[in-house]
């Protein structure tokens, strides 16, 4: 096959979808200029040590845990907010490493999470028509009219805030913070619902005594092994990503260095659109969002594209179906990725597919749908000889009240402050993840694990 000519702005040539137009054109460049000079915001070495993961994910050796924001926000950008969903998300992967004896490879939905993909490119409300929000670091979410014009100065401040998030990330992750010996301290500090609070000083229990398994997972000795957390968003402001993309000078490859893992949206993932053209020439690994709207051909042609010499780790492919859909949308899939031996990780997304509107036209998830999801999921990647590599979630550290279900009854006007989509709060998450390992216990033939630790 002739391989097609790329560089950092090949994209430009193809149709891009979802991207704003800048009405000042000059002050777009002044910043993309600026942005090329900035440092990046993470290492080629970083970015090939997560493929690697990836790889043994896709070999079924690691599970992935992805998870955050559906997208950060410029006014919601605190200590707190950071510390608290790593936290879950660490609080959420022991429970993983434990109950499945596998190391977890975690990612965050964070330290770049800005640019949303709209279904619509305007918004209406009582009469007046405004182009729609698409994430801080495009246009501000207020509805007026000045605050919807795209404004290229926004891409620094998001740049900016970035930098910061990752160095407090970097910091938890190798000042100790994450070490899983500190687990029981996480739990003990934030759980309000007893019967939790219960299960985790029991899994925290059997985690002390448990310690042999810790140190054969968890306990990393060397700075650079105990940065075991990884940053990623969705590859969708083009000129965020291609000013951020710099030649690694150890392998001469290209990385986008905006984050580690970048995806493609379900709403950009043309095979011959400019989003999938800039990602086919940078090195990262990248996630393809998989909707019931994606053909096999189109997936077939997109990890063609991507991923040519079908090398491990390289492609996730994250699957967002919506509960009741999954064994309609998702057998073809698989079964056309498996008929080519294309190595790849298989990745579900619980929360795209199951977004509902109640009567006063908010946007919320049933917990019960999110669950249901991840178990067909794991049912049709059961029946097809595939193996579930990971989770992918819009959650938050915060006690929030946008999904509806689990532990504590909530009403949704409460606490609801997501700028997009609708995420599990803390005490949700942790019951997540508590649920899909009794899901999955209840039924070893899912093969989640080696063997089961808590017989
Ligand atoms: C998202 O992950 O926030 C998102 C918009 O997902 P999708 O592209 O799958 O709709
Ligand atoms: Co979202």
């Amino acid at each position: 096959m002739k391989v097609k000519f790329w560089s950092k702005d090949s994209w430009k040539d193809r149709a891009a979808h979802q991207l704003p137009t800048y009405p000042d054109k000059n002050e777009l460049k002044r910043v993309e200029a600026k942005l090329e000079t900035l440092p990046p915001l993470v290492f080629g070495g970083e970015v090939f040590q997560l493929r690697q993961l990836l790889a043994s994910a896709a070999q079924g050796e690691t599970f992935v845990l992805q998870g955050g924001d559906c997208a950060e926000s410029f006014s919601e950008f605190n200590t707190e907010t950071i510390r608290d969903t790593f936290r879950v998300l660490l609080q959420m992967s022991v429970i993983f490493s434990f109950m499945s004896e596998k190391p977890i490879v975690k990612i965050g939905r964070c330290a770049g999470q800005f640019a949303k993909p709209r279904s619509s490119d305007t918004e209406t409300i009582n009469g007046i028509t405004l182009p729609a929000y698409r994430g801080d670091i495009i246009n501000g979410s207020e509805f007026t009219e000045s605050e919807r014009v795209p404004d290229p100065n926004r891409i620094l401040t998001a740049y900016f805030q970035s930098t910061a998030t990752l160095n407090f990330l970097r910091a938890m992750a190798a000042g100790g913070f994450a070490d899983t010996q500190q687990a029981p301290n996480w739990i003990l500090d934030f759980v309000e619902n007893a019967a939790i609070k219960e299960k985790y000083l029991e899994l925290a229990h059997l985690i002390q005594k448990r310690f042999d398994f810790i140190q054969k997972y968890n306990i990393q000795q060397s700075a650079r092994e105990r940065m075991d957390f990884y940053t990623s968003h969705e590859a969708l402001l083009l000129p965020y990503e291609q000013a951020l993309t710099r030649l690694d000078a150890s392998t001469g490859k290209y990385i986008a260095t905006s984050a580690h893992f970048l995806w493609i949206g379900d709403r950009t993932r043309q095979p011959d659109g400019a989003h999938v053209d800039f990602l086919r020439g940078v090195e990262n690994p990248i996630g393809i969002k998989c909707g019931p709207s994606l053909s096999n051909s189109d997936l077939l042609q997109l990890i063609e594209t991507l991923n040519p010499h079908n090398t491990p780790g390289r492609i996730t492919l994250i699957s967002r179906m919506g509960a009741g859909k999954v064994d309609r949308y998702l057998t073809g899939l698989i079964s056309a990725v498996k008929a080519r031996g294309l190595s790849v990780v298989w990745m579900c997304d619980p929360m795209h597919g199951n977004t509902e509107k109640n009567e006063a036209g908010i946007k919320y998830r049933a917990v019960e749908k999110i669950l249901s999801e991840i178990q067909e999921f794991f049912t049709v990647c059961r029946r097809l000889g595939v193996y579930p590599g990971g989770l992918h979630l819009e959650m938050t550290g915060k006690n929030v009240t946008e999904c509806l279900g689990g532990p504590r009854k909530i009403d949704l006007t409460e606490k609801y402050e997501t700028f997009c989509d609708p995420r599990l709060n803390d005490e949700q998450a942790i019951d997540l993840a508590f649920k899909v390992c009794e899901l999955l216990q209840a039924k070893p033939a899912f093969e989640f694990h080696d063997h089961l630790i808590f017989t």
